[in-house]
């Protein structure tokens, strides 16, 4: 008798542990989201090798982790700007071919795994978000967070070079990625994973589906949803490296982020593609009085704006994985992507140099991402391959707005 109810109990309990917690939550794939630039925290900490350029940047130094990014209210104060632009910044060692932090300046990303690490950028500062409505709506679907739902946040300041090429930070990520995938199905029973990336978290994640064996990618993914994925740069992203990108945050000054920003790997990779698939080498991307620049001419911008240091890393790191068409995932792909919002196609340097306000031309795209880029996989990745247009919604309101997020939750329950 004893022995019959042990063997009972032995039974039944696994399964009441596992019994779901709803019929609902019981169809769910386990879902991996990956955010996009500047979404998620990052926290640092300032050595005794740290050369602050005033007092005012040393005055953490030796005293701890703080949160570097973001801490919105000390971004109010313009006398904190140039601090945060010189611990955000890096540097390209040419002889190691890598990219570094600066000098005494250490950083980690805070609650890998977790959604909770792009919620809000900054906690203290709940009615600022990229991600937030996305997350609870999926919480509605019945994920739960470290148990169906998982986050992969990452130093952005960092992006991955080709295979074979040195990238500590890429590196570190694709494997922190890889491992979270290959948990989120553990936990899970064994059930492949949705992957849903936001903007620069689809190349990085297309740079991890590619670098696996296939039998990897067919057992542990499910679905691969791209939003507002970049897959050949964007236009914008040669204005950001002379006018400098102010995370958004309007009342920053961007010129005092420019210095940070170009020296910050990710900001090449966003350089648009020569492809032909993507802007080819005859559109006029940036035109001055003396001269136009295509996309086949980054190279020579980038020494005319006085980032000739570039030039190498973004021949040898940035062209061999964007100059030409984007090899297919392996995974069955849903790629959604915004029209209809006006998107920088063509910038308008008033005067022979890059001095003055540029006037722009818009062309399709989601506001940031120009529609050649989000549809530059097409031709390539026929197989499993779904197109969602989400018409006149900006690139973050795709992960934002009420009607942009009824099509994207749609998507997911479509993948489950
Ligand atoms: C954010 O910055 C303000 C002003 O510099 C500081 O008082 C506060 O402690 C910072 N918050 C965090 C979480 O570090
Ligand atoms: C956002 O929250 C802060 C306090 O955390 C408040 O001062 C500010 O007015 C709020 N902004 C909006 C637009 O609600
Ligand atoms: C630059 O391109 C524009 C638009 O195609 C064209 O009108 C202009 O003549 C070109 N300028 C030069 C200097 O090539
Ligand atoms: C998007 O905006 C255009 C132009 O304003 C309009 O014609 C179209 O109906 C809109 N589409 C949707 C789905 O709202």
């Amino acid at each position: 008798m004893a022995i019959r109810l042990l063997i009972l109990v032995q039974l039944v309990l696994p399964l009441v542990a596992a019994a779901p917690r709803s019929l609902e939550a019981a169809a769910l794939h386990p879902i991996v989201l990956v955010p996009g630039y500047a979404t998620n925290e990052l926290d640092a900490r300032l050595t005794e090798l740290y050369r602050p350029s005033s007092p005012r940047c040393g005055e953490r130094k030796g005293k701890g982790w703080f949160r570097l990014y973001l801490n919105y209210s000390a971004l109010q104060d313009p006398a904190n700007v140039p601090c945060f632009a010189e611990q955000m910044s890096s540097v390209y060692d040419a002889a190691s071919d890598d990219y570094y932090n600066v000098p005494g300046v250490e950083t980690r990303v805070p609650s890998f795994g977790s959604t909770q690490a792009f919620r809000f950028p900054d906690p203290d500062r709940k009615n600022f978000s990229y991600m937030n409505a996305f997350v609870e709506r999926l919480e509605k679907m019945g994920y739960r967070d470290g148990e169906t739902m998982f986050g992969a946040p990452y130093d952005f300041r960092y992006v991955v070079a080709p295979a074979g090429r040195p990238s500590k930070a890429g590196d570190a990520f694709l494997r922190a990625l890889k491992g979270l995938v290959e948990r989120a199905s553990r936990l899970n029973g064994g059930r492949p994973v949705t992957i849903v990336t936001h903007s620069n978290g689809g190349p990085l994640t297309h740079q991890l589906l590619v670098r696996q064996p296939l039998a990897w990618r067919r057992r542990f993914v499910r679905r691969f949803l791209p939003i507002a994925a970049p897959w050949g740069g964007i236009v914008v992203g040669m204005l950001l490296l002379v006018s400098g990108n102010n995370y958004g945050l309007p009342f920053v000054d961007a010129r005092a982020l420019l210095a940070a920003g170009r020296s910050q790997s990710t900001s090449i990779w966003w350089l648009p593609s020569p492809s032909p698939a993507v802007f080819g080498t005859t559109q006029p991307l940036v035109v001055t009085r003396s001269r136009n620049y295509s996309a086949g001419d980054v190279a020579e911008y980038l020494v005319d704006i006085g980032l000739g240091e570039a030039v190498g890393p973004y021949e040898s790191r940035v062209l061999p994985l964007f100059g030409a068409e984007l090899p297919p995932p392996g995974v069955p792909v849903t790629n959604i992507v915004g029209v209809g919002v006006g998107t920088t196609e063509r910038i308008v340097y008033p005067g022979d140099g890059f001095h003055g306000t540029p006037d722009t031309v818009a062309g399709d795209g989601d506001g940031v991402v120009n529609l050649a880029s989000a549809l530059a996989v097409e031709t390539q990745w026929k197989k499993d391959y779904r197109l969602v247009k989400v018409s006149n919604v900006t690139h973050n309101g795709l992960v934002a707005d009420d009607r942009a997020l009824d099509i994207v939750i749609r998507e997911i329950q479509r993948a489950n």
